[in-house]
């Protein structure tokens, strides 16, 4: 069924599991730092589970590297010098690879920031939320909007001129006026690019078992609107459903996801997906997703993923997931690329969401139409595995 004449862009995830205080609203696999970091015996953890991924991808190189928490900042910069060393030395990154770590304002300054540089590190992503005190204390943040104003300014110091600023809206209260003025503040301080999400109430997290009070569905359909088009004045386009970028600034790293690129993943609890040309599959693996079992098991012979290999349905429903997410949509022929199937497969998915509304065809691209993207769950409904439409 899959018929790969090349393989994808490859891109390399890291994922740093440890954040200095766990924020009530958070799901991602981040643990709070009781004890102290154990730095170095994760760095050997993350190389050791690079190398038994490398014969799956010989002899191709890395467009982008994204250091991602978790809090990477937490991380010394001679420890991701000695990572990113480490990595050069095993695998081929691009002249102009795209390096990016995330940052939490209050884990860095101006020292930590120039190390980062030095590292390697050519792109930071410095998660603000907010920069309103009675806010930033509501959803459990170490810092205030002062730190982070003042974190934003120790990376320009320390010459990241590329630097992506979170902020997050539909804040426990938040008036549609704040939600602007965050916008207002964050391109005031110069990033290249900015993501603005809603704040979503995942299970497991504080938030879940104690929902805080949020603005209402229109006042939250409002503030985006209005956000959107403070930052399109701002310049800053919006490219993907919660991602704005100044002209040629998107991030490459989240590009190659959505475009649904190949993608290495390294770290408690990273997923990777990699296409195999040679035997005509694609293939997903997840790590062990606790740092104890992670680090404990990384250099035994007891694996520390699993790999499963993506049925038609997976990967037609997973392309959409991704790519309907981009403003610009996808061609045929970037469907036909990155899945290796053929686009008849999916031409009568995408006829129907046309015919509802929840699609639109401009020139060979289809893209998301603003019901669309109002309603993504009810389009992604449509590309849902069924065994007349994927046969
Ligand atoms: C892994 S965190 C980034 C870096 C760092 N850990 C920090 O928070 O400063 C990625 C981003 O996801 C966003 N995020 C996390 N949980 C969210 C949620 N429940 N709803 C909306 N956005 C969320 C936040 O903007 C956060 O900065
Ligand atoms: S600092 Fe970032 S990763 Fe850590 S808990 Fe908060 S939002 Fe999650």
């Amino acid at each position: 069924m899959f018929n790969f004449t090349a393989t994808p862009p490859l891109s390399l995830y890291i994922h740093i599991p440890w954040c200095v205080r766990k924020c009530p609203y958070c799901d991602f696999n981040s643990h709070e730092a009781r004890d102290e970091i154990p730095e170095a015996a994760y760095i050997e953890a993350l190389i050791a589970d690079l190398e038994q991924d490398l014969p799956a991808i010989w002899g191709r190189s890395i467009e982008t590297v994204f250091l991602g928490g978790g809090t990477p900042s937490l991380f010394s910069p001679e420890g991701i010098d000695r990572l990113l060393c480490d990595i050069r030395a095993r695998i081929t990154l691009k002249p102009d690879a795209e390096v990016t770590l995330e940052a939490n304002p209050g884990t860095a300054d101006h020292a930590r920031f120039q190390g980062f540089r030095e590292a390697g590190i050519n792109r930071l992503s410095i998660g603000i939320q907010s920069f309103q005190p009675d806010l930033l204390q509501e959803i459990g943040r170490i810092h205030n909007g002062n730190e982070a104003i003042a974190a934003v300014e120790a990376a320009r110091q320390a010459g990241f001129d590329n630097f992506n600023l979170d902020l997050m809206f539909g804040l426990p209260g938040q008036t549609a006026q704040q939600a602007l003025l965050d916008l207002q503040t964050a391109t005031e301080l110069g990033p290249t690019h900015i993501s603005w999400y809603e704040l979503t109430i995942e299970p497991n997290t504080w938030f879940h078992r104690h929902p805080p009070q949020r603005p209402d569905d229109n006042t939250l359909w409002e503030m985006q609107q209005a956000g959107r088009t403070l930052l399109g004045a701002a310049g800053f386009e919006r490219y993907e459903v919660s991602a704005y970028a100044r002209e040629q600034q998107q991030c490459r790293h989240n590009i190659n996801y959505w475009q649904f690129g190949d993608y290495l993943g390294i770290g408690a609890g990273a997923h990777a997906k990699i296409t195999d040309a040679a035997t005509q599959t694609i293939c997903r693996t997840s790590r062990i997703k606790h740092p104890r079992g992670y680090l404990d098991n990384a250099h035994t012979a007891k694996r520390i993923s699993t790999t499963t290999t993506l049925a038609t349905g997976d990967v037609i429903l997973e392309f959409a997931m991704n790519a309907l997410r981009l403003d610009q949509g996808f061609s045929p022929s970037t469907f036909n690329a990155t899945t290796g199937l053929s686009y008849t497969v999916i031409e009568n998915i995408v006829n129907q969401g046309i015919a509802d509304g929840l699609l639109e065809l401009d020139r060979d691209m289809i893209r998301t139409s603003p019901r669309g993207q109002r309603y993504l769950d009810e389009l992604l409904q449509q590309w849902m595995p069924k065994t007349t439409q994927h046969a």
